[in-house]
């Protein structure tokens, strides 16, 4: 293919470099557009624009594929643990035993918060959302350790992450706890990550805590799925963030902060307050479908839709299998798995959603699985953004080594042109 393209503007031609990307991808470079045309492009929602060239994820939303450094998510979260899936995205390979055991036992190593962010996490109401809890939390872990701020050095990256991988899973736990009333515990460093997490969050303080493999493997599996996707909007806000050498706890702080929202990640707790509004409404799902459709309703199917996936989300399909698998291993029968699945059929046959190509996404299943393990719905974004957080990571990791420039789009303005003050009494 020709590496270069033309265009035309009052008869003055330009040449935009074309970049190819490992899968064929195909962009082009419009970085000197303004200096050799003075012109912008313009593409509000970022839905046609490449904010960085990334070796992290890569995701063909038409063909439904997801794979991280290579390795697709289908196998990934078959065969792998979280931490395994953590390493990849961060330093680009699966660990050697060697390595693996390293990442363990530097993270046991740093799980420990000052007892002075329990203070904090305490002041906070126990209304509060958890999310606000976690970006403010994420925050505070500045305040212990501010020499994480803006770094540079290998090994003082390292250093901020692995406190991040640490820390976060127990504040994770912290806000569940408080939330459910029971006193705050650090975990127990015989455990893998995820069984830790487990026990950190669900141990009840007059009884042992006895593992169960269903909820770990629906844990692991939750948290790899969520790892990470690209340059959506959290992680683009955390790269962005990190342009400014904010540091990585702020820019993680800012990360949660983007993901809260419900066309995010805060989609999943969406799911389940609609899928029990319809059930409490009788599980008419038919009515719901036309108020999904009718534009003069603001509601929207949450779940479905994706800006990138015009095709079935690859996690939404494994989720579904596992939420399965969790509810009859648990002995659930819960009503709202089946409404799910009624609308997920109906939506399917439809052909609003057909045309606009909606498809279940990543939230579409995973609140019925949490929601089957006990974690309240406020808190299932919380779980979301500990998966996440690897992603994150990596990202800002890769854009900090590559020295990306600080994040600063233009604008089209479309305001008042140069106008006169006018005194207070004469306005
Ligand atoms: N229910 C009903 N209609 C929808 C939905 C939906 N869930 N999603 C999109 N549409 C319609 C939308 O009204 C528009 O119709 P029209 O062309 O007639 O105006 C068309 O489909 C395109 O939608 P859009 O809003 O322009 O698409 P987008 O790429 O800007 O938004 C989205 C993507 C995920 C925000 C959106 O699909 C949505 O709001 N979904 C529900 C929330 C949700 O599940 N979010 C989780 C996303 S996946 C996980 C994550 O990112 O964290």
């Amino acid at each position: 293919m020709n590496n270069k393209a033309t265009i035309n503007i009052n008869d003055n031609t330009h040449d935009i470099d074309i970049i190819t990307g490992s899968e064929k991808e195909v962009a082009l470079d419009i970085s000197k557009l303004r200096s050799d045309a003075n012109l912008i492009t313009l593409d509000a929602g970022f839905k046609n624009t490449g904010s960085c060239q990334s070796a992290i994820t890569f995701l063909d939303g038409e063909k439904g594929i997801l794979r991280y450094r290579g390795y697709s998510i289908e196998e990934l979260a078959e065969k792998a643990d979280f931490l395994e899936v953590a390493y990849l995205l961060i330093f680009g390979e699966l660990p050697t035993q060697d390595q693996l055991n390293k990442l363990s036992d530097d993270i046991k190593e740093r799980a420990i918060i000052d007892e002075d962010l329990r203070i904090i996490l305490n002041s906070f109401p126990k209304s509060a959302h958890p999310m606000g809890i976690l970006s403010s939390l994420t925050s505070g872990l500045v305040a212990f350790d501010p020499s994480a701020v803006d770094i540079d050095d290998e090994e003082d990256m390292y250093d901020a992450i692995l406190n991040l991988l640490a820390k976060i899973p127990v504040l994770v736990a912290w806000v569940y706890r408080r939330r459910k009333g029971l006193p705050l515990e650090y975990g127990d460093t015989s455990l893998g990550y995820v069984e830790n997490l487990a026990k950190m969050m669900f141990q009840r303080p007059n009884k042992e805590y006895i593992q169960n493999k269903t909820v770990v493997s629906a844990l692991n599996k939750l948290l790899i799925l969520h790892a990470d996707h690209e340059q959506n909007c959290s992680t683009s806000t955390v790269r962005i963030v990190g342009s400014s050498h904010a540091g990585l706890f702020a820019s993680i702080s800012a990360g949660i902060s983007a993901l809260w929202g419900r066309l995010h990640g805060g989609a999943n707790q969406a799911v389940i307050e609609m899928l029990e509004a319809i059930d409490s409404d009788g599980g008419d799902t038919k009515k719901y479908m036309l108020k999904a459709k009718d534009k003069t309703d603001p509601f929207r199917l949450m779940g479905f839709g994706h800006r990138v996936y015009k095709n079935f989300d690859p996690r939404a399909k494994i989720i579904k299998v596992a939420a399965d698998e969790v509810l009859k291993d648990l002995g659930i029968n819960d009503p709202i798995l089946d409404i799910a699945k009624g609308l997920e059929k109906e939506a399917l046959e439809d052909k609003y959603f057909v045309d606009r190509k909606l498809y279940p996404n990543v939230d579409f299943y995973s609140g019925i699985i949490y929601k089957a393990l006990d974690i309240p719905a406020e808190m299932f974004t919380v779980m979301f953004a500990l998966g996440r957080l690897p992603g994150w990571v990596a990202h800002w990791r890769e854009m900090r080594i590559r020295k990306e420039p600080i994040g600063r789009p233009r604008q089209v303005y479309i305001g008042q042109t140069h106008r006169l003050f006018s005194d207070i009494k004469s306005r």
